[in-house]
């Protein structure tokens, strides 16, 4: 069969052409936090294998968009294209600077990607791999072909400072990847998405308005604030996440040996040394950051994944796997052949 113009274009693929990533210039370690709440170093870094997190700060411009904006740029400037190359911005956060506008069009603003038509997705930590997802999905479609993709979040916005079970485990950051279409057999193989609404109050937020510790007095604070039952979300979050990422290996015949990377959602170092079990592959396989950057939602996975390629830790073929979890319930998995 002749392939026509339009079939050409539905069989094109989703490439990774350009990664970036953003932090608050603030660091808050673990010993700063046995100033604000009832806790040590010691009982976190056991627990959960965060050392420090980055905290974002209004006087500094450090925004939800500040921050995503910046991670674009360098995503961009990797891909060799510029903002109004872009089609399409898709933004996964919960923590957009105002309730509207989306916190994508205020990137678009940033950026100046005025061809660009963009919006939030909003799946809690899971929210770059749905917003992976959906640009994935439009390029195999043929209805766009360079896409920006962010996952950023600014949890300390809507973090209860007086909560030790929550306030130490989360950080601000950004992640972004620039996504282009190509007719390469590269670039995502496979994405997996998951839902589970009847355990959404396992991670919530309430109205409320939360203390703002003293040190942070710079710092934007919602009037809302994150409830959450770690011990029921730690098990859901291991059996998720593995489950998850044996799917994305089995649908696509490969075992963990064809992977050189997995790279997993940063919530905690024992959740990821689990899954890690649980999945049959070795912790030298999987890339850390959660003891400097803590649970940064959806800037998670972009965050690690932009750091792994500047390492040099992914080359041209490699098999990259990712897996996330998250509020709502969320999970997901995409499977990448790198090519950058
Ligand atoms: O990104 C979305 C997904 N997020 C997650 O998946 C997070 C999942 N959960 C976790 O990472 C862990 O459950 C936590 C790190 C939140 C908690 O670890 P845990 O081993 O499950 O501890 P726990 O909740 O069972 O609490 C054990 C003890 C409690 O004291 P008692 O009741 O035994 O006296 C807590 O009050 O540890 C206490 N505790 C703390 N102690 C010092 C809780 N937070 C702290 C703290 N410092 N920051």
């Amino acid at each position: 069969m002749i392939a026509t113009e339009k079939d050409k274009l539905m069989m094109h693929k989703a490439r990774i052409t350009g990664t970036g990533s953003a932090a608050p210039e603030r660091i808050l370690t673990n010993k700063d936090f046995e100033g604000i709440v009832d806790t040590s170093d010691e009982w976190i870094t056991r627990r959960t294998g965060i050392k420090e997190r980055h905290i974002a700060s209004n006087a500094r411009n450090e925004s939800t968009a500040d921050l995503a904006s910046q991670a674009g740029l360098k995503a961009m400037e990797m891909a060799g294209i510029s903002a109004a190359d872009l089609d399409m911005i898709v933004v996964g956060t919960v923590t957009p600077d105002q309730q509207i506008p989306s916190a994508a069009c205020m990137i678009q603003e940033a950026l100046n990607a005025e061809n660009a038509f963009a919006f939030d997705v909003s799946a809690g930590c899971t929210g770059f791999l749905y917003a992976l997802w959906v640009v994935n999905n439009a390029i195999s479609a043929g209805s766009c072909r360079k896409a920006l993709v962010v996952g950023v979040d600014r949890l300390s916005t809507i973090l209860n400072w007086q909560d030790r079970g929550t306030c130490v485990l989360l950080g601000d950051g950004a992640g972004a990847v620039v996504v282009e279409s190509t007719e390469k057999e590269t670039g995502i193989v496979s994405t997996h998405l998951k839902s589970d609404g009847k355990a959404w109050d396992l991670l919530y937020s309430t109205y409320g308005n939360a203390a703002k510790p003293e040190i942070l007095d710079d710092m934007d604070l919602k009037p809302y604030y994150l409830i959450m039952d770690g011990n029921r979300l730690y098990k859901k979050a291991v059996s998720c996440l593995s489950s998850i990422g044996l799917e994305a290996l089995s649908h696509n015949d490969l075992t963990s040996d064809d992977i050189t990377l997995v790279i997993p959602h940063q919530a905690n170092m024992r959740i990821i040394q689990a899954t890690a079990e649980r999945m049959g592959v070795s912790m030298d396989m999987v890339y850390t950051n959660v003891e400097k950057f803590g649970n940064t939602s959806s800037g998670s996975i972009p965050i690690a994944l932009d750091e792994a390629h500047r390492k040099g830790l992914l080359k041209t073929d490699d098999y990259v796997l990712l897996v996330a979890f998250g509020a709502g319930l969320t999970w997901g998995s995409a499977l990448v052949k790198w090519d950058i």
